[in-house]
């Protein structure tokens, strides 16, 4: 068993609460320095999230994009640890054989320990990031978890509703308007619930649970789990209806949990504005405005 403390109560609360478990992952080999420079070296580089930050918790804006090419796997690691840098290798179970095998363990075991459970859109993702690295008040639209395997880190999760994140800030994310990132008040800390999370701990959330992260003082690595469930599933296209409805009908639609009558209505709403392309997206994509240097890794380059 990976996870060493599921209890029925968590299974229940999955999704819904934040819940912490114990595991073990961090003992595998696959995340030893030779595992990983083995890992961003098989990874498609052309998919690799390479990003850089500034130090102020409320300014997201100095999130930015930068590119590593012609590093090794090795060189991308010591940039990891020597700079201010977060490499996120998404969908690595789609690119990497031995993270196919863990997603398939992993979504196993749970599946097995929940009774009725089902996931799909499983994306695993590995995190390898410097010291005092930080990731900006945000929320993800699948469900997570957050796996940790080396160094150690400090989650702050808010609850998923005003003032942390009102239904048409989630709407706009939802349909694509606007980044994940959105501003943050550190007022809301005190809503916060706060979880350190050290190698061997993982922390799962409410779905879309805005949340943010700060590395302490060292190199670290997790594994970021995220999928869907048919519940989940139907929250998001009733929240993406609703924000169909609001646009185009003027109506003033509220978010409510289920499988009743209406949100089968929303999600037919849903699915006919997806496939009549209603709504174009209209995220930014962030341009690469840095690069690494295979001849000084950690040194973040003007391109
Ligand atoms: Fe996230």
């Amino acid at each position: 068993m990976i996870l060493k403390d599921w209890t029925d109560e968590k299974a229940k609360a999955f999704g819904r609460e934040t819940l912490s478990f114990a595991h073990d992952l961090h003992e595998r080999p696959l995340f030893t320095d030779e595992g990983l420079a083995a890992a961003l070296e098989a990874y498609p580089r052309a998919r690799l999230g390479v990003f850089t930050m500034g130090e102020d918790p409320t300014d997201w804006t100095t999130w930015r994009k930068g590119s590593a090419d012609g590093l090794s796997g090795e060189q991308l690691l010591e940039a990891a640890k020597t700079g201010r840098i977060w490499l996120n290798l998404r969908e690595a179970n789609l690119y990497l054989k031995p993270y196919a095998d863990l997603a398939d363990e992993v979504f196993a075991e749970k599946e097995a320990m929940t009774p009725g459970l089902k996931t799909f859109k499983r994306d695993v993702g590995l995190l390898i990031s410097s010291a005092n690295a930080q990731v900006f008040y945000h929320l993800d639209v699948p469900l997570v978890s957050l796996w940790q395997i080396r160094g150690v880190k400090q989650v702050y999760v808010y609850p998923p509703k005003a003032p942390f994140v009102g239904e048409e800030a989630l709407e706009k994310i939802v349909l694509r308007e606007t980044a994940e990132q959105f501003a943050f008040d550190p007022a809301w800390d005190a809503g916060a619930q706060a979880v350190e999370l050290v190698p061997g701990r993982m922390v799962t959330w409410a779905q879309n649970a805005p949340h943010r992260i700060t590395n302490g003082p060292m190199l670290n690595v997790s594994l970021s789990m995220e999928f869907m469930t048919p519940q989940a599933l139907m929250r998001a296209n009733v929240i993406y209806a609703n924000g169909v409805l609001r646009r185009r009908a003027g109506l003033r639609p509220r978010l409510a949990p289920g499988f009743g009558p209406g949100n089968i209505g929303k999600l037919a709403v849903a699915r006919g504005a997806k496939a009549l392309k209603l709504q174009k997206p209209n995220e930014r994509v962030l341009p690469a405005t840095f690069r690494l240097d295979a001849a000084q890794p950690g040194v973040v380059l003007p391109v």
